[in-house]
């Protein structure tokens, strides 16, 4: 675990987390942080916390300690979102302390009570304030729905910081440098793409309220964005509020100038096409990132998808129907509200089709709205017609993605 200043009185404490799958499913292999914070007045408050595992409370503890902040005197529990990574150690704290008053959404009331059997609550609401004392003066401004109903923002009014914990967050580890002007280019191209990452994972169900969240965080007049994971924007916190509204548009339709493939075939005849066009793409410098289904890395399959202007769907029919891992990744993408994207689908069938049908039930069931290309099915092995075909689509839908792309 980390310790940094933010401000006056103000603190970070951050540790990175590596091999869980996040929310219980996300295999996210570049581990996240947890950024907690901690803001002394004459009284102490601690604006989120972290997952409450074993041995990491006292570890936290020790930490708070050496910042000159004893555990027992921090009077109130800033809860800006009722997720376990942030609130999990709240179920501890009341063993330590049992005067301390949480701060929370009326939403986020009702699960502090159920999760933790909590009932030292202050419910807040829009433009609420709490003063800390020699001129902490904290302001709570909820943006529901990013990604649950409960979370709100804290807002520092003396510093500017808005601590905003999901929103503006990113997966990946932190090394020794914490703050947006201390990142390499390199890292600062890692934390974006990782930020991409989390928000198809965690946010992209959700995008109406995080543009919602981001117009708040717009009416604020913000120094410093303080999230729960990932760096610190103190340079520019303008960047991270760019690239989120970016992030939006590419759950919306837009992308990088770039193409996923996900590609599925059961003996190889839908593979031979995907390995022509791959040839096609890269003759005319495209990027392209091929995901072969089943891909075990959801967290990564839904990156790509987000950030691609195009998608091409690579998958033959099977039992009548779309081939399973092309159709279970497509519901997830639906499920995900990855919508408007410019798409195209190619493949095999033995002795009938029926792959269209179903891709036409999951995108219409999930309301994906997705501009397709019409697709091409070839019989057993494709034939140069074929190739052929697939060639011309190929260009159309790289011709038809570039009114999409958003760098
Ligand atoms: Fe970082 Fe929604 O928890």
């Amino acid at each position: 675990m980390k310790k940094l200043r933010i401000a006056d009185g103000i603190h970070m404490l951050t540790m990175n987390v590596d091999d869980i799958l996040f929310e219980g499913m996300w295999d996210i292999g570049n581990g996240v942080t947890l950024n907690s914070y901690i803001i002394q007045g004459d009284r102490t408050a601690i604006v989120d916390g972290v997952i409450g595992w074993d041995g990491i409370p006292e570890n936290f503890y020790t930490n708070m300690k050496e910042i000159g902040v004893d555990p027992q005197s921090i009077d109130y529990l800033i809860v800006n979102h009722m997720e376990p990574d942030h609130s999990g150690w709240i179920a501890d704290f009341m063993k330590v302390r049992n005067d301390f008053t949480i701060i929370c959404t009326e939403k986020a009331a009702g699960m502090v009570r159920s999760f933790y059997g909590e009932d030292r609550i202050r419910i807040v609401k829009e433009g609420d304030t709490l003063d800390l004392g020699k001129g902490k003066v904290l302001s709570f401004h909820p943006v529901p729905n990013v990604h649950w109903p409960d979370t709100m923002y804290t807002y520092e009014k003396s510093t500017k910081t808005l601590f905003s914990c999901d929103m503006f967050g990113a997966f990946g580890r932190m090394g020794d440098h914490c703050f947006d002007d201390e990142l390499t280019s390199e890292e600062a191209e890692f934390f974006e793409s990782e930020g991409i990452r989390y928000y198809s994972n965690v946010m992209a169900t959700f995008t109406p309220s995080v543009k919602k969240a981001i117009e708040k965080a717009k009416t604020l007049d913000i120094k410093t964005i303080a999230p729960g994971h990932g760096p610190v924007y103190r340079k520019n916190p303008g960047k991270i509020i760019s690239d989120y509204t970016r992030f939006t548009r590419y759950a919306e339709g837009a992308g990088k100038n770039e193409i996923t493939i996900l590609s599925g075939s059961m003996y190889g005849m839908t593979e031979k096409a995907v390995g022509f066009v791959e040839g096609i793409l890269r003759r005319e410098g495209i990027k392209y990132n091929k995901l072969k289904l089943p891909h075990q890395n959801l967290s990564e399959m839904m990156a790509d998808v987000l950030k691609s202007a195009g998608i091409i769907i690579a998958a033959p029919t099977y039992e009548y129907k779309l081939f399973p891992p092309a159709a279970a990744a497509l519901d997830e993408i639906g499920r995900k509200k990855i919508t408007g994207k410019t798409a195209f689908r190619f493949g095999s069938y033995g002795w009938s089709g029926g792959a269209e049908k179903e891709l036409n039930e999951i995108t219409e069931r999930n309301r994906m709205k997705w501009d397709f290309i019409e697709s091409v099915e070839f019989e057993g092995a494709p034939r140069k017609e074929d190739l052929d075909k697939i060639e011309k689509k190929i260009m159309e839908l790289i011709e038809k993605m570039k009114a999409k792309i958003v760098e």
